[in-house]
């Protein structure tokens, strides 16, 4: 499996060397948690802050919007320098429009569910999105732990995205370390959102070194 590193935990002050402990971990993108106040209880950082990080790594930056209306930033965290944009299902965005809006800006559209929303409800975008990602946790904050009966949703999309013959990779995120990366990759997962467990990992390479074996 893939590594995507969530920067949510990290010391912001120190954002640049955050991005360079998240490169020398060998990890293969970075997850930024956009939050907005409304969507979600907590609030982050939007497209400055994105820009600010944006010439310190390589590494593509995968855009996860917790935002009531993601559809109104979208040209901004385009420019900002992000290399894929999700968008939550739960969200007031009129949602194939916004998906379209982003391919169009260049950038990977994919979409996200929260907890108590099912596998079933994003068949319907499967062929509009490059990746979807699962909730293992109520979107909000970090250091959560991970939700096991979301395994059977991430099980019934694979199963369903392989039934299309589509190239859709499944992202998991919330809760996710060593133990439950396991789980998530058997049950069909391609990426592992991982936040606190790396950032508190005394090996973050060898931490990922074992999700990548996965
Ligand atoms: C939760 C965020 C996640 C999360 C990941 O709202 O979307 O990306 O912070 O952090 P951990 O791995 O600590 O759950
Ligand atoms: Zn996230």
């Amino acid at each position: 499996m893939k590594v995507s590193p969530s920067i949510l935990t990290c010391d912001f002050a120190h954002a640049a060397d955050e991005l360079c402990y998240v490169e020398n971990s060998g990890a293969d993108m970075v997850h930024l948690d956009v939050m907005d106040g409304v969507f979600v209880p907590n609030l982050s950082f939007g497209p400055p802050v994105l820009a600010c990080m944006r010439p310190h790594t390589g590494l593509c930056f995968d855009v996860h919007l917790m935002m009531q209306y993601p559809d109104r930033l979208l040209e901004d965290f385009a420019k900002a320098g992000a290399d894929s944009i999700n968008i939550h299902l739960e969200s007031s965005a009129p949602i194939a429009k916004t998906l379209t809006r982003i391919r169009e800006l260049g950038k990977k559209p994919a979409i996200t569910i929260k907890p108590k929303t099912t596998a079933e409800e994003v068949f319907p975008y499967l062929d509009m999105v490059d990746m979807v990602l699962v909730m293992t946790v109520e979107p909000g904050f970090g250091g959560q732990s991970f939700m096991a009966d979301m395994l059977p949703k991430i099980a019934a999309l694979r199963a369903e995205i392989n039934r299309r013959g589509l190239n859709v990779e499944i992202q998991v995120d919330g809760g996710v370390n060593e133990n439950t990366a396991k789980l998530v990759a058997e049950a069909g997962a391609d990426i592992a959102v991982i936040g606190s467990a790396l950032f508190n990992s005394p090996d973050p390479k060898a931490l990922v070194d074992k999700v990548h074996a996965l």
